[in-house]
């Protein structure tokens, strides 16, 4: 039969797209860019010249920004009120494509090299199976006969050397990384004793914020439906209205000034503690100036309900649950509570740090008059001393 694997150019894929083929399986090889740092040409090269009958390289950059990080910046969604979820939320974009190319192409199978221990094999399964509920799932990783033949790295290496399959030139970094558009991840190797710290060279988003320039950035955001639709730079007027680009370019100056680094201990859902660095530059940004335009304009028991929504929905996200009954629901809830959040943030950005400065809106519920010191407005101050002891009634 034919499988489409989700092949990322590494070692690990690169073996398992030439071992599937020694099970006797047609192997259609799916590359999903979704904005990270890859020669794509060179990965087209790799996996035909392994033998993969058909490869797709797919640019799914525009659909993550636009179909999954808006919701999640909508949302607030933030994983034990830390992760801002980069890697959850581009698990289901990735495999909502490779369903698509395994219905087009009749494949039955699909295959992925997440390991059996993660997140990342729930996350893509889970988006299978709700799509494509007659797909076959090959996890190399969880097969006794693959994981028993491949313990280690060094039989990956000679595995790859006997049949012919480019082996990195480069020494691998003592960690794992997953890279988005998004964030960073950096997992396992000498990062699993949890007191170690990121070594020197580790990241490569953003910069040390100890050693970045002592003047800000000034950004104006502006904030539409809850999401970002323009960024001006009040330094020197750049200014980008295009989600990819506007994206592109928050992470660039978040990047100059060191915003958006974590290292936390996290939950995973198989049950498992892990230790995890992230770099979100962007996204830490976004997550910031959303949550202030928000405040501005929505009503206070309207949030708070939006704030349940936005930690179920964040659990949903990390456990895989995108493409769930539930999840559909919670997203068109949210997507309903952003209507009038619109108008605009001004934040510096400076040494690893995001400052709200100011803000400003159309359906601001902010009442100048209401709450000011040195006017009445429309409000009765002995009104409030009822209101004060029917709450101590109590
Ligand atoms: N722990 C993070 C998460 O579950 C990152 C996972 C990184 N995945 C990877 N294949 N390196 O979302
Ligand atoms: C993996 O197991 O493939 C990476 C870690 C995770 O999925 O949580």
């Amino acid at each position: 039969g034919t499988v489409v694997l989700a092949y990322s150019g590494g070692l690990d894929t690169s073996c398992i797209l030439v071992w599937l083929k020694e099970q006797g399986y047609d192997v259609i090889a799916y590359l999903a860019n979704i904005g990270q740092n890859e020669d794509f040409d060179e990965a087209r090269k790799k996996a035909v010249h392994l033998g993969a009958k058909k490869v797709f390289i797919e640019d799914m950059r525009q659909e993550f920004v636009e179909q999954f990080i808006w919701p999640a910046v909508q949302a607030n969604a933030i994983y034990e009120d830390r992760y801002l979820l980069g890697t959850s939320l581009a698990r289901p974009c990735i495999a909502r494509k490779q369903v698509e190319i395994a219905k087009r192409e009749g494949a039955k199978y699909v295959s992925h090299g997440a390991t059996g221990k993660g997140n990342d094999q729930i996350r893509f399964e889970l988006t299978c199976y709700s799509l494509y509920p007659e797909v076959q799932i090959i996890a190399p990783w969880r097969l006794p006969e693959f994981y028993t033949r491949f313990k280690g790295r060094s039989d990956l290496m000679d595995y790859a050397k006997k049949h012919d399959i480019p082996v990195p030139v480069t020494p691998k970094n003592p960690w794992s990384m997953d890279e988005n558009i998004m964030h960073i991840s950096y997992e396992a190797g000498v990062l699993e004793n949890p007191k170690n710290r990121a070594p020197a060279g580790l990241f490569q988003k953003t910069k040390d914020p100890s050693s970045c320039p002592a003047t800000p950035d000034i950004l104006e955001i502006e904030f539409k439906e809850g999401v970002p639709v323009q960024v001006t730079n009040l330094n020197d007027r750049t200014r980008h209205n295009k989600s990819l680009e506007l994206f592109a370019y928050l992470n660039e100056i978040a990047g100059t000034h060191g915003v958006g680094r974590i290292d936390i201990v996290e939950n995973r859902f198989i049950g498992m503690k892990s230790r995890g660095i992230y770099e979100t530059p962007a996204g830490t940004i976004l997550h910031h100036a959303h949550l202030d335009i928000e405040t501005f304009t929505m009503d206070r028991e309207v949030r708070k309900i939006k704030q349940h929504l936005s930690k179920s929905f964040s659990e949903q996200v990390y456990n895989g649950f995108w493409f769930s009954p539930e999840c559909d629901f919670i997203r068109s809830c949210i997507s309903r509570s952003q209507e009038l959040v619109e108008g605009k943030v001004q934040v510096s950005v400076l040494r690893g740090q995001v400052y709200i400065l100011g803000r400003e809106s159309p359906k601001s519920l902010y009442n100048e008059e209401l709450v000011s010191m040195d006017v009445q407005g429309d409000y009765e101050p002995s009104d409030a001393s009822g209101f004060i002891k029917i709450n101590a009634v109590r």
